[in-house]
């Protein structure tokens, strides 16, 4: 692919869709005043804060929505109301739609637009932790260990601080939402926790459940990988273990479809219920060869999800390169940014942060930049 990476000299105009939101107002927080030129947010309501960049008040969800971009922009969408004209709009004006969404439908939408608007600007999907870096602890194990067949990608969630409304009601609406796999070359339609398996989150602790989730990394990565057999296949858990057992328990009684249908109105009495639990993010990454065999393992481990999700889009969008001419209309973050990059990202906010299973050496600590007021 022919691509120039933008030098730290480089500024650009950043649009953030969905701004104000939690994990908005944490991009705004990372991206630092050297490499932005502006910032622009935009939602329905207004900023709580006085001291607040350029703010644009719209409704996204309305089909003929539309703004003025210019060459060269990076548009970072945190809502799922953006609807796919707006990806092909930012396309065809030569900037670059960067998307954090895991839902597998709404990605592939986007990812239509991208390829009928066919350039000069790009989609740039799968920007954050999960996906996006999970994608690139995949791409990691799979380039380390060419035999693996199989990628099992598992995410924890501590419960210790509310996800803002969007990403609870995206858990909620996901447990009724049958999703597709291709499991040994064969097209498969799963429902979340059919599938169950144990991964080893923590250190010297037994293998925890986690359960089969609708993320978007197991359409994008079993395309990206080679090979007619690969099996991509992604499970969500819960810290602490008994909340992941009562998804478990709910879903077994049939219990998905209703919280699915009402995800809007439960989202809301979830995030007014005390949060419990540690404010951990763990994911484990281990593939298999074709005789079920382990090829490799990787496990990462942070803490606040919100805040290192942050970090990963604030740091996709700008290393996010004008893309040139021969480049296709889809990329994903793992194409423009490496692990160790992604990594360092999160150690600038949370210098806790982990990757473990001999990976080679560890990123050096990042050092905060200065950042955007918000
Ligand atoms: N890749 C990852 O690892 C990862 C992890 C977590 C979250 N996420 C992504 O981040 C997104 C945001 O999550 P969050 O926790 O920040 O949710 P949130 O706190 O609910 O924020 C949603 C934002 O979108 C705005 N919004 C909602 N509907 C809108 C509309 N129709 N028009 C314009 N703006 C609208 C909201 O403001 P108004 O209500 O004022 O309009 C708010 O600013 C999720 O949808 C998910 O795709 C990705």
């Amino acid at each position: 692919m022919n691509m120039s990476r933008p030098t730290t000299t480089d500024k650009t105009r950043v649009w953030i869709l969905g701004g104000t939101g939690a994990v908005g107002r944490q991009v705004l927080r990372r991206l630092p005043q050297q490499r932005v030129v502006e910032v622009i947010t935009v939602s329905r309501g207004a900023p709580a804060k006085a001291a607040w960049p350029r703010h644009v008040q719209m409704d996204l969800s309305q089909p003929d929505v539309t703004l003025p971009l210019h060459r060269g922009d990076r548009v970072i969408n945190l809502t799922q109301r953006t609807p796919p004209s707006l990806v092909y709009e930012t396309i065809r004006r030569g900037a670059v739609f960067v998307d954090s969404s895991a839902s597998p439908t709404y990605v592939q939408a986007l990812r239509r637009a991208a390829v009928e608007a066919a350039g000069p600007g790009y989609l740039l999907d799968c920007a954050g932790v999960a996906p996006g870096l999970t994608n690139m602890m995949a791409c990691r194990v799979v380039e380390r260990h060419p035999k693996t067949r199989r990628t099992e990608i598992a995410v924890e969630l501590g419960l210790s601080k509310h996800a803002g409304l969007a990403a609870t009601e995206w858990f909620l609406r996901n447990l009724g939402t049958s999703y597709d796999a291709t499991i040994n070359g064969a097209a498969r339609n799963l429902r979340p926790g059919e599938l169950q398996s144990r991964f080893p989150f923590h250190d010297g602790a037994p293998a925890r459940l986690a359960l089969g989730f609708p993320f978007v990394e197991q359409s994008v990565l079993a395309q990206k990988f080679p090979g007619p057999s690969t099996t991509v296949l992604s499970y969500l858990a819960l810290d602490p273990p008994w909340a992941t057992a009562a998804v478990a328990r709910l879903l077994r009684w049939g219990a998905g479809g209703v919280l699915s249908r009402n995800a809007d109105r439960a989202a809301r009495w979830l995030l007014r219920l005390p949060a419990f639990g540690p404010a951990s993010t763990r994911v484990v990454v281990r593939g298999f060869d074709r005789e079920e065999r382990k090829t490799g393992e990787l496990r990462f481990v942070t803490g606040d999800q919100t805040s290192a999700t942050a970090a990963v889009i604030a740091a996709t969008a700008l290393a996010a390169p004008v893309l040139a001419a021969t480049s296709g209309p889809v990329l994903t973050a793992a194409d423009v940014l490496t692990l160790d990059e992604a990594v360092a990202a999160i150690r600038a906010v949370q210098p806790e942060a982990r990757l473990e299973g001999g990976t080679g050496a560890e990123p050096a600590l990042g050092k905060p930049e200065k950042e955007v007021a918000g």
